[in-house]
């Protein structure tokens, strides 16, 4: 592998790419539904989805271009979830990658029709790719059912039910981590391997979970000690919400720790893998540092 920063902006920047190739065509009126629909998309983020998709394809050997519209799509509902994330009868967050958020610009009811738009959209996008055979409509299908009511909006619904409970309980919480966050990572990671013939599929689905865990866990401690100019959104929102957190439940010390097991296990997952895992490794020694 070259250096990680590099191989991390060679993904990303492929993905910026697709995105920018499907933005340009996407046309649809009102006009002010399509500028909201293109706003949270064109903030940026870090796209880990899309780049966890495109490296595990190397690992796989499954070109690039079989998966651009999975990645496409993956992004698209998952900026979908960040949209309705932040209303006020959610999180009630008024920044989002480091600008204004959706509704905040737009308004609630615009802010809703942008996400239920991203989603039907991200949809439309995998019916297409069903054409072109049954391994595709499993990777399809696999995306729609982590995305979905036994996926991320279930996981978001317990986030919800759980505001200001005042004891938490780790099943709790990792019911919440697994679905609102890891499922999506999942995703990414298992699409590969559905494409492949199967190529790892479970060691990949385990990989994915347990990376949503640290993922999630990293995000909790870094509404705590994190900035607004490094992550782009609010601090200590959590708190503010009640929500049912790692920090909450372990502290903050704690928390570290637990993410250093959750990091030491997706490693030595990866260590049973063949083929260049480098960057994979890499990558997950960055999502722990994030909180250092
Ligand atoms: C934010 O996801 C929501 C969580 C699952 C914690 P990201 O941290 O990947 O957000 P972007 O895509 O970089 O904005
Ligand atoms: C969000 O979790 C998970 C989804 C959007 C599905 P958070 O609510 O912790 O994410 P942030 O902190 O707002 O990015
Ligand atoms: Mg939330
Ligand atoms: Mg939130
Ligand atoms: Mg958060």
């Amino acid at each position: 592998m070259t250096d990680y920063k590099e191989c991390y902006s060679k993904y990303k920047e492929e993905f910026e790419n697709v995105l920018n190739a499907f933005l340009s065509k996407l046309k649809c009126s009102p006009e002010k539904f399509e500028e909201s629909l293109k706003y949270s998309l064109q903030l940026g983020g870090k796209r880990l989805r899309p780049v966890l998709m495109f490296s595990v394809g190397d690992i796989l050997g499954v070109e690039h271009a079989k998966l651009e519209n999975y990645a496409l799509a993956l992004e698209l509902i998952h900026t979908y979830s960040l949209v309705h994330d932040d209303l006020p009868e959610m999180d009630n967050d008024d920044f989002r990658r480091g600008k204004p958020a959706n509704h905040k610009v737009f308004g609630v009811g615009h802010a809703i029709l942008a996400g239920d738009g991203l989603l039907n959209t991200a949809y439309s996008i995998l019916f297409g790719e069903c054409f072109n055979g049954n391994e595709y409509i499993s990777a399809a299908k696999y995306i729609c059912d982590c995305a979905g009511i036994k996926g991320m909006i279930a996981g978001q619904s317990a986030d919800l039910l759980h505001e200001n409970d005042e004891t938490i309980a780790e099943d709790t919480l990792n019911f919440i981590y697994e679905n609102k966050t890891a499922k999506l990572l999942m995703a990414a990671v298992v699409v590969p391997s559905i494409l492949s013939g199967g190529k790892y599929y479970s060691e990949l689905k385990v990989f994915g979970r347990e990376l949503g865990y640290l993922f999630q866990l990293t995000d909790d401690i870094l509404d705590v000690t994190g900035s607004f100019e490094n992550l782009g959104k609010s601090i200590g929102k959590d708190a503010c919400e009640g929500k049912y957190t790692g920090v909450r439940l372990y502290g903050l010390d704690a928390s570290k720790l637990r993410a250093d097991l959750l990091a030491d296990r997706c490693e030595g997952l990866l260590e049973g893998f063949e083929g260049d895992t480098a960057f994979l490794t890499a990558l997950v020694s960055h999502v722990r540092q994030r909180i250092q």
